[in-house]
């Protein structure tokens, strides 16, 4: 699947513009393009309990839910100055769950695969063995 990075990156701006950061003003813009063909977003939603604060990619996977599901092909997510940044440790996670098996990220080290941002990830099948 092609993917255009630009256009990527630009629906991530624009997520990011929504982004409700009153205590960390670190505005996040989070996209996707699904397998299906679908750009889903995100953006941060802080809070006053801090630490119950929804980074960027939370809303991206709800968005990606609530539109339909399917697999994330290629990612990025942007700060402030709409420049490529990692997705924290949490929501590498997040994505993992969702990821189709070659999905790519933009990174602040170039393009990389879900398996080099995360490798030997612990995901569903994990929990096979003891499901009921
Ligand atoms: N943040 C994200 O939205 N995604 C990330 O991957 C990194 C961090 C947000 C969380 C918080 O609202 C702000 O950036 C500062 O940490």
């Amino acid at each position: 699947m092609d993917v255009d990075w630009d256009e990527l990156r630009e629906v991530a701006v624009a997520a990011m513009r929504n982004a409700y950061v009153p205590y960390s003003h670190y505005p996040v813009g989070a996209a996707a393009l699904v397998d299906d063909g679908r750009v889903v977003a995100g953006c941060n939603t802080e809070n006053a309990s801090y630490g119950v604060g929804l980074c960027a990619e939370c809303g991206l996977v709800s968005n990606l839910a609530m539109t339909g599901g399917g697999r994330l092909v290629a990612f990025v997510c942007v700060n402030g100055d709409g420049e490529t940044i990692m997705p924290c440790g949490r929501c590498r996670q997040l994505l993992n769950e969702h990821a189709h098996p070659t999905m790519l990220l933009e990174t602040v080290s170039g393009v990389r695969t879900i398996d080099e941002v995360l490798p030997d990830a612990f995901g569903p099948r994990d929990l096979d063995r003891f499901a009921q």
